[in-house]
């Protein structure tokens, strides 16, 4: 069992990234239902939280069916990173992550995301002030340093840990990396074979496959492990890295049947929470991730997309599921997408 605060999860739980745009609560709840034993929602701007803006008080919601399910928040003031965690309390998620590894401009020149990485001091107290506003369960998720020169996160981690957070999350690459290069495991491991560390210790990153994900968590023996890309229109991931880890055997690839099942699941979820045109609009960029590798599928997304209802595209996936009902699918290797590539630094 690994515990965060009042929260037991099963040993070496899986848990799906914080993404924005993507970890909304449909998305979470397929997740969920394929073994995601955590989930966060994307992260959400304390300033816009406190301000009251629609857009940001959204992203609170929860369907009671995905928890255990944390919320996180971005921000570079104490004041205002309080009043948003006592926001966020009061809506009554599992737990509260904070963010100190979102890289974009926009976020690190608030002296927030990973803009705290080079100021060690203020991310201690800007932690401090969220443990102190809430009762919830703190965890963070943050990167291993701004750069190169600056993967000083061993110390950190302790501080951060005496201010009582209940967990953290690394995503092993610096704030100058981006997505460049491969995650730095090995500094992960130093943080969780510190003999002062209690709390788990997540890793995370570039986790593509069930075989990566067991050989990472027994070489790095980290508490559990935190994927983002992977997961987005392949939540089989979870179930996979259970099976393999279970049985030593490569879980059978999702069907065809099952692909289509997950765009139904996904979008009964969508329309639920989105009410039928939002849900529909959301659901359009999802169906090419759902489908991706099975044949003439170009042309089948093309016409979802277009579709006016839900009706139509629930009678489109039917028909796809008929015409390839014999289609024999092969596991197929994940993409990584390199996200943030071309982002100004
Ligand atoms: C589209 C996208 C959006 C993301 N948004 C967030 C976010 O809101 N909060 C956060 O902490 N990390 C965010 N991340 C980073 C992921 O949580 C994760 O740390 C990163 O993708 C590395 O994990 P992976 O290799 O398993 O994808 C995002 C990543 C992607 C790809």
């Amino acid at each position: 069992m690994v515990n965060i605060g009042n929260i037991t999860l099963p040993d070496f739980p899986l848990l799906l990234a914080p993404m924005e745009d993507v970890s909304d609560p449909p998305f979470r709840a397929v997740c969920r239902a394929f073994g995601a034993d955590l989930t966060y929602s994307e992260f959400i701007s304390s300033a816009s939280l406190v301000k009251g803006a629609i857009h940001a008080r959204r992203k609170l919601d929860i369907f009671d069916s995905e928890r255990p399910v944390g919320i996180q928040l971005y921000g570079g003031d104490e004041e205002m990173l309080a009043q948003a965690a006592a926001i966020v309390e009061a809506t009554n998620p599992s737990l509260l992550d904070i963010n100190f590894g979102c890289p974009v401009k926009g976020v690190v020149g608030q002296g927030a995301g990973a803009g705290v990485l080079r100021d060690p001091d203020r991310m201690v107290r800007l932690t401090t002030a969220c443990v102190k506003a809430t009762s919830l369960p703190v965890t963070v998720k943050t990167r291993l340093g701004w750069d190169e020169g600056s993967k000083n996160f061993v110390e950190v981690a302790e501080r951060l840990q005496d201010t009582g957070i209940k967990a953290l999350t690394i995503h092993g690459r610096t704030r100058t990396q981006l997505y460049k290069g491969e995650a730095d495991w090995a500094l992960i491991a130093a943080v969780k074979n510190n003999p002062r560390m209690q709390i788990p210790i997540f890793g995370n990153g570039d986790i593509d496959s069930a075989e990566k994900a067991v050989e990472y968590t027994r070489r790095f023996g980290v508490d559990g492990i935190m994927i983002g890309r992977a997961a987005i229109g392949y939540p089989w991931i979870f179930r996979e890295i259970k099976h393999f880890r279970e049985t030593g055997e490569p879980a059978p690839a999702p069907t065809v049947a099952e692909r289509v099942a997950v765009c139904r699941m996904h979008l009964a979820g969508a329309l639920k929470w989105n009410g039928p045109t939002q849900g529909l609009n959301e659901m359009r960029g999802r169906y090419a991730h759902y489908l991706k590798g099975l044949p003439n599928i170009k042309e089948y997304t093309r016409r979802l997309v277009r579709l006016p209802d839900a009706a139509g595209v629930e009678a489109l996936l039917d028909e796809i599921a008929q015409l390839l009902q014999n289609y024999v699918t092969e596991p197929q290797p994940i993409q990584l997408v390199n996200y943030h590539e071309n982002c100004a630094l």
